[in-house]
């Protein structure tokens, strides 16, 4: 059982990395769930429809940080614990460490209250790793573009805003770096993934 939170900007590979993750636990018969945030439940879902999308109506810094706090004691309950508590692995697209990087970090509101807030949305539940793909803005950018999907509502934030999400991701694993793995997300999908898997073995002696 290992919960793994993959974080980093837009178009870092997270996506990519839990494939490549997700392959080696049905190869080796593992049960697992791969979820993500905002979403992961019905109502996830409907709130992560009211974060992205671009209606004539945003929501302003703390609501938008409210409905995902939502999605995430949602996302939870209902997802995250049964599946720990039925001893799988739960690969988990972004989690509490986005808050800080997106709404303390990008939006700027005060880190303690974006802590707080995550602590009572998890009821004090955290990944036993958080796996940062660290990307430039530019190369995140650029990532996105060659995709060809149109942007969200947070995708289409300004660069200086995505640098302070960098840049909060970053801080975040150097204030607790036994809480994750920092990887250079400009390498290839393979030697990320054998970064990853190394990583994995280290903190269980027992992952064949
Ligand atoms: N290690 C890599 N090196 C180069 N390109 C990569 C790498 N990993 C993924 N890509 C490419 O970058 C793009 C984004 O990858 P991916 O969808 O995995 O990122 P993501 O973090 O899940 O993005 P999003 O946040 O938008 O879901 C894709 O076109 C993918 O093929
Ligand atoms: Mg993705």
């Amino acid at each position: 059982m290992f919960f793994l939170a993959f974080e980093g900007l837009d178009g870092s590979g997270k996506s990519s990395l839990m494939a490549q993750l997700q392959n080696y636990l049905e190869s080796k018969n593992r049960k697992y769930i791969k979820t993500r945030e905002p979403g992961g439940t019905i109502v996830g879902d409907q709130l992560r429809n009211i974060i992205l999308s671009k209606s004539e109506e945003a929501p302003t810094p703390r609501t938008e940080l409210l409905l995902y706090e939502a999605s995430r004691s949602q996302h939870v309950d209902l997802v995250i614990r049964p599946a720990l508590e039925r001893k799988e692995w739960v690969l988990c697209d972004r989690f509490s460490a986005s808050s800080i990087a997106f709404q303390a970090g990008g939006r700027q509101i005060s880190l303690e209250q974006v802590h707080w807030l995550n602590d009572f949305a998890t009821n004090s539940l955290k990944p036993h790793l958080n796996i940062l793909l660290d990307l430039t803005v530019e190369e995140s950018q650029k990532r996105r573009q060659k995709r060809g999907e149109a942007e969200d509502r947070i995708e289409s934030e300004a660069a200086a805003f995505h640098q302070r999400v960098r840049e909060g991701f970053l801080q975040q694993a150097a204030r607790v770096p036994n809480e994750w793995l920092v990887l250079d997300a400009g390498e290839s999908p393979e030697v990320l993934f054998q970064k990853m898997m190394d990583e994995l073995v280290k903190v269980r002696k027992w992952l064949d």
